[in-house]
């Protein structure tokens, strides 16, 4: 489905005024533009940062005593994107005509044919499909090839050696995971401990046609959330209530309208498989809502397991109806187990657990490995230590396994030694914790993907002008101030003022050509909460108006009280801008 099929009309006059006032373009657009690339223009970059920042509201600072961010490459070699497993998962089936040599997403292509849904469906199973309807090149009628799998990650060279394969990672969280260990010790090692990170990734999809909704790159916002399952409570205080959801289930019978569920309930009754996942899907809930999406206009869509990323136990997407023509997914969350590292654990050696203390310490029978060292020395000679050393660092089973012969001599990882110089015995010990791989919820977000859903949300016409009634926390321009006219007396207290409102830190539009009410046109249609107009009245006793946005009321203030008022209207503290 285009993204014009989703937003209809409303899509090209969104994407007209992007253009026309900067929010957003196609990159490269003189060489006729590259498909899933898109520049953010001026006012783009200032609303994208203040969406940014308001997700960092929301999933780091509300949460800093739970959530760090950090900042990881965009490049990683190739042997992190193996043990994540996106070498060998991160696929979408591709299918080509063997006339016009033309490539299409396999599933979208059968969707747009025949309207069946066949997202997360096996290569066999699209062949299938493909052969039995007899499905054609859209574009030439030719005959299509078989369905294959095609890696979406970008490739590249580190260095100047070929054999030194990279990737442009196609999410922030494999920097996450490779850095845990060094997080964890930073942050005092303490579950539950979420790394946070926002970056650029790329992902090289087959044929986007979605504009601002697939891009090839992006910026991601994504919060690995490590913690022990069995561990204490999410903060319900901070964030809980009600979720839409779409259960999987109620989708295998065909069912498209959401149930409305208490989330500590979801999460008792295994709706939703890990308390976290549901806590942080309370989080992204009130965030996409101070967006300006109503919470009627959102709800969560439970991935089938056939759709789910090969690293997730269960998913949902957040999806927003963007105006009346349909739903846009704005988030995944994602339960994504003790996978990444576990993987991680296995391909690089490097001891991902963490410890767990008990409540109170428990008294069990463990077994140990004790030697004879004396025997063990006439054996190894010089070799004794380095022997020794392995055994500390070896799991008891495996040892067990080596002793389970009745050969005189034995052999342990490369070493020759007496069998009889080396036992299993049990002793009773205190234990006060134990070690687990921590398990990973992640809610994961596109920023422009934001910055659109922002602007179709905002878009009003009002006597066949645009009002963009972005709500004003995130508003990329905060306030205008307009000289009645092009006067010098009017001209000079505007620009006095100007400058205040910019020692305030907010962003500020001064204009003084044109007729005012063609400047508040323009105020509105680049969604300005505030405009601020220096007139006659001024001049004789120093007071302006203050035009809102959205009422179109103006009232009147003394410039003395202008800074106080105007961050009373905007909801903002001095300094906090
Ligand atoms: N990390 C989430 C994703 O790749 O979509």
């Amino acid at each position: 489905m285009s993204v014009k099929d989703i937003l209809g009309d409303r899509y090209d006059k969104i994407v007209d005024l992007a253009k026309r006032r900067g929010f957003f373009w196609p990159s490269y657009e003189i060489y006729g533009g590259v498909a899933g690339f898109y520049d953010l223009g001026p006012l783009g970059v200032m609303l994208k940062i203040n969406v940014v920042n308001l997700w960092r509201e929301y999933f780091v600072l509300k949460h800093q005593d739970l959530v760090a961010e950090i900042e990881t490459p965009i490049i990683a070699p190739e042997v992190v994107l193996r043990a994540s497993g996106h070498i060998n998962h991160f696929t979408d089936p591709i299918i080509e005509c063997l006339n016009c040599g033309r490539k299409y997403r396999a599933d979208h292509l059968i969707e747009e044919n025949i309207g069946l849904k066949v997202e997360g469906y096996g290569v066999e199973d699209l062949n299938k499909i493909v052969r039995e309807k007899e499905l054609k090149c859209p574009q030439c009628g030719g005959k299509l090839s078989d369905v294959r799998t095609f890696n979406l990650l970008f490739k590249t060279t580190i260095g100047p050696y070929s054999s030194d394969v990279g990737y442009l990672r196609p999410e922030a969280a494999q920097g996450m995971f490779s850095a845990f260990k060094r997080v964890f010790i930073s942050m005092r090692e303490r579950l539950p401990l979420g790394i946070a990170q926002i970056g650029r990734v790329a992902r090289n999809e087959i044929s986007p046609r979605q504009g601002m909704v697939r891009l090839r790159e992006f910026t991601i916002m994504e919060v690995e959330f490590f913690h022990d399952p069995e561990g204490d409570d999410p903060p319900w205080d901070r964030f809980s209530g009600k979720l839409r959801l779409l259960p999987a289930e109620l989708r295998q019978r065909g069912e498209e309208k959401p149930i409305e569920v208490d989330v500590v309930e979801a999460v008792r009754e295994g709706l939703i498989k890990n308390k976290w996942l549901g806590y942080w899907m309370c989080v992204a809930r009130d965030f996409i809502r101070e967006l300006g999406v109503e919470y009627s206009d959102m709800h969560y869509e439970e991935k089938m397991p056939y759709e789910r990323a090969h690293y997730s136990a269960q998913t949902f997407d957040q999806l927003v109806r963007v105006s009346r023509w349909g739903w846009v997914e704005v988030s995944g969350h994602a339960y994504r187990t003790d996978y990444d590292l576990r993987r991680h654990m296995e391909i690089s050696g490097e001891d991902m657990k963490v410890f767990k203390p008990f409540k109170e310490p428990r008294v069990v029978e463990v077994e140990k490995v004790v030697v004879d060292k004396a025997v063990l020395g006439r054996a190894l000679g010089s070799s004794l230590a380095s022997f020794l050393e392995v055994l500390r660092n070896m799991d008891v089973e495996e040892v067990k396994k080596a002793l389970a012969t009745s050969e005189e001599n034995i052999v342990i990882s490369g070493f020759r030694v007496p069998r009889a110089a080396v036992k299993i015995v049990k002793e009773v010990e205190k234990l006060s914790g134990t070690k687990i791989i921590p398990h990973v919820a992640e809610p994961s977000f596109g920023a422009e993907r934001l910055v659109l859903i922002v602007l179709d949300k905002a878009y009003s016409e009002e006597e066949n002008r645009v009002v963009l009634k972005i709500p004003k926390k995130i508003a990329p321009v905060k306030a205008a101030v307009f000289p009645l006219l092009e006067r010098e007396e009017l001209v000079r207290v505007a620009k006095e003022i100007y400058s205040d409102l910019v020692s305030l830190r907010l962003t500020v539009l001064y204009d003084e050509s044109g007729s005012i009410g063609r400047r508040y046109a323009r105020a509105d249609e680049i969604g300005i909460p505030y405009a601020v107009t220096v007139d006659f009245q001024t001049l004789s006793d120093d007071t302006v108006t203050i035009r809102d946005r959205d009422t179109k009321q103006q009232i009147r203030v003394s410039i003395k009280d202008l800074r106080k008022k105007l961050l009373e209207l905007l909801d903002l503290e001095l300094g906090a801008v």
